[in-house]
């Protein structure tokens, strides 16, 4: 027995020797480089200014050329070109006294040149294999472009659908948005962050930022430990247990503190409970807002951030103009200086930049590797699958590809909205349209009529809010009737109007919170007039967020949410409203009814008064509105259809660490090859503390050919029924659980085991 355990634990010695060595050969690097540098210098890396408008040529005159000769500068983002980049990463290893490589970000958020759909419709796919593989088409192009540090994965669970950042998440639930985080995470860093086309992921915005109270951007959050530990946090955690290279901080508070000086959060939290070993950086003046916030001056509040656990200081240089004064007056130590300097010393390491600060920098790959046919085909597929059917009455889709086909709405024909919020690295005038995507794929066979229809909203001041960026839809100043009527004349020779509605790219996204969640009035409008005509309609939504579409929804007889596709976006919505891909994306947020609704998420509490059926006094209930959301979480239709058998479990009384098979046989009983995501909900109906009315804890996405059934099994352990306790305890409590299959949230099959310890 003792000779074995000697020869496992050196098994054990041999195969971790390889990284346990590489740690110690970085060490050494880093110990040794350190020993050269200044205060000043050290304090230089913790520094990442704004770029500014560095123009290729004359980055050698900007105010940042003298501050990287200086060694006052860590990295620089969202800087767009290898030329560019080159330039500056050539100040610093020639001009600054060490040659300490520059560390280039950008916020590579769903693609670079190749956009994908916004991560809220990605989300939507539920294929955590197209997930990581449109990250390691980003990482890829951002890679050839000069690119090696990501500002993504963001991981912060939403269920407000008035926060218009929803739209850069992966919606409502911690099981989903935990894998998706591990996926976009290996997607981006891949098995070795030196090779030239992985790049590191920076995850954020740690934490709880998507629980901004009233949905409004920045505002302040306030939750119980138990619920950030069992459903906000989850996210975060595992894209640290994938590996991921650095985390940003939120700019909302957490118990009062702003997450930038908040060392729950960023140490015991982040650094002693989860073991995360990477660097943090602030968001955007992170450090600077908390004098807003109302806690001290900037030296102050920049001593609180280094102390609480912040590495880096994203554009507004309280580090580097502070820091030496509170060392003087021992506001903090040289220690943490030390911490934070090495932190980002070892993720330029890692990256390969000390070996060559200009591996991300070739020119023959900028030229060869981004917005690729090839990964335009994958943008388009991915897209597709993102999107969501919500309503297809009488089978109006698949359209067919003759006679006249009417396309309408202020969405139609923008190609610079197609993108969606954050795409940073795109070219506006290469995405398609709708229009033109409806075109190509007709050819000659079917002709595509035009009108605009209504501007995106009678308000012009509004209008332009909601569309910067170079995102402005040109105002068409007639009176609307003028402009309804245009669309109607062309819908009446039309055999089917196709009305592209909803959401601008940036009614979404950063600071673009919305206290109406509807599609606006204008566009109501002309859709009333539409359906007006008698002639099949199909709404084609774009949406940065869950919408209030209950009126739509008892209106119109197809609509398909198409969030923001990308690149590709044109074209593959042709390809679903043509029924050349079958549509099998399903939500992963709540549609609630009307705004006054959310927050509105699946996973909520039974409370002490459920209520059955709508109405009845004395119950959780609202006067004027039901309980129910219009689409539920796992929601979405196909142009097939599937049956559910009930739940079959290879047990009702489990003991221990058994597990659990519990399957469902899936039928695609309509005409068409379809996809389905099954998935599996568990209820802990006795609780040391309430649970939730059901949990997701897994999913899978099935192909089944039209008549095909297929049996899907969930192997359940343990290990599902944790959850944290009233003491953070991670563990799982004996008693009754409902096991629940189905299509979405709320149509599920059940059946009921009782677990033992
Ligand atoms: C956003 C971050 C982003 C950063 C850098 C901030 O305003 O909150 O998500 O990464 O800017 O562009």
């Amino acid at each position: 027995m003792k000779r074995f355990l000697r020869l496992a634990l050196l098994v054990c010695l041999t195969a971790s020797l390889p990284a346990a060595a590489q740690d110690a050969k970085m060490k050494a690097f880093v110990d040794a480089l350190m020993k050269k540098m200044t205060l000043t210098e050290k304090i230089g890396q913790l520094n990442l200014p704004g770029a500014g408008d560095i123009t290729t040529g004359q980055a050698g005159n900007s105010d940042i050329a003298k501050k990287i000769a200086d060694g006052q500068v860590g990295g620089l983002f969202n800087i767009k070109s290898v030329a560019k980049i080159k330039e500056v990463q050539r100040l610093a290893v020639e001009k600054s006294r060490l040659k300490i490589p520059l560390i280039f970000g950008m916020d590579v958020i769903h693609g670079y040149e190749t956009v994908f759909p916004i991560p809220l419709g990605l989300s939507c796919s539920w294929d955590m294999d197209l997930v990581e593989k449109s990250a390691r088409i980003a990482a890829t192009e951002a890679s050839a472009d000069g690119i090696n540090w990501t500002f993504s994965p963001m991981v912060d669970i939403a269920r407000d659908a008035r926060w218009g950042r929803i739209a850069e998440g992966n919606g409502e639930d911690p099981y989903l948005g935990s894998q998706i985080a591990r996926a976009m995470v290996k997607g981006y860093q891949g098995d070795d962050l030196k090779k030239n086309n992985t790049i590191m992921a920076c995850v954020k915005h740690y934490a709880m930022y998507g629980a901004a109270e009233a949905g409004r951007d920045y505002n302040t959050t306030d939750m119980s430990h138990q619920r950030m530990y069992n459903d906000y946090l989850p996210p975060y955690k595992a894209a640290a247990d994938a590996g991921a290279g650095s985390f940003m901080a939120s700019f909302n508070e957490v118990d009062g503190v702003p997450a930038t000086a908040n060392k729950w959060l960023m140490t015991d939290v982040l650094r002693k409970q989860w073991g995360f070993k990477g660097f943090v950086v602030t968001d955007y003046t992170g450090i600077n807002e908390m004098v807003a916030h109302g806690i001290g001056d900037l030296k102050e509040v920049t001593a609180r951030a280094l102390n609480a656990g912040i590495d880096m200081d994203m554009v507004g240089e309280g580090m580097l103009t502070t820091l030496q004064q509170s060392l003087k007056e021992g506001k903090v130590t040289m220690a943490q200086i030390d911490k934070s300097c090495r932190l980002i010393l070892e993720a330029k390491y890692k990256l390969g930049l000390f070996e060559d600060p200009y591996r991300y920098c070739d020119e023959n790959r900028a030229k060869t590797d981004v917005f690729t046919a090839g990964n335009r085909a994958v943008a388009r597929s991915v897209a597709a699958q993102s999107f969501v059917l919500l309503k297809n009455q009488g089978n109006v889709l698949p359209l067919k590809k003759t006679g006249t086909i009417a396309l309408v709405g202020p969405l139609a024909d923008t190609k610079e909205n197609m993108p969606g919020t954050w795409s940073v690295a795109a070219d506006f005038s290469k995405p398609i349209s709708v229009l033109q995507g409806l075109k190509d794929a007709v050819g000659d066979k079917a002709k595509i009529v035009y009108a605009k229809g209504s501007n995106l909203d009678y308000d012009a001041a509004f209008e332009e809010r909601a569309g910067m960026f170079g995102k402005a839809f040109g105002r068409d100043n007639r009176p609307a009737a003028e402009i309804i009527q245009e669309a109607v004349n062309i819908a009446n020779q039309s055999d089917v109007i196709v009305a592209a509605l909803g959401e601008s790219a940036e009614m979404s996204g950063e600071s673009s919170s919305r206290s109406n969640i509807e599609i606006p009035q204008a566009q109501k409008d002309l859709l009333a007039a539409l359906l007006k005509t008698g002639k099949p309609v199909v709404l084609v939504l774009f949406a940065g967020r869950p919408m209030a579409i209950k009126a739509e929804n008892e209106n119109v007889p197809a609509i398909l949410n198409v969030w923001f596709g990308g690149s590709e976006a044109g074209s593959a919505i042709a390809d679903v409203l043509f029924g050349d891909v079958n549509p099998s994306g399903k939500l992963t947020t709540t549609f609630p009814q009307n705004v006054g609704q959310v927050p509105m998420y699946y996973a909520h509490k039974n409370t002490g008064r459920p209520l059955g059926t709508w109405f009845e006094k004395f119950r959780s209930n609202y006067l004027d509105v039901s309980n129910d959301p219009v689409y539920p979480f796992g929601y979405g239709l196909s142009y097939t259809s599937f049956s559910y058998s009930d739940v079959k479990l290879s047990s009702t009384n489990l003991k221990g660490q058994q597990t659990l098979k519990a399957s469902v046989t899936v039928t695609n009983t309509g005409n068409r090859d379809g996809k389905e995501v099954v998935q599996l909900y568990i209820r802990d109906v006795v609780g040391s503390v309430t649970r939730p009315v059901k949990e997701l804890k897994g999913f899978q996405k099935i192909d089944l050919k039209a008549g095909e059934s297929k049996t899907v099994t969930f192997d359940i352990t343990p290990n599902d029924l944790k959850f944290y306790n009233y003491d953070l305890k991670y563990d799982w409590e004996a008693g009754e659980f409902q096991i629940m299959i189905g299509a979405n949230s709320r149509d599920v099959k059940t059946a009921s085991v009782n677990w033992s310890k």
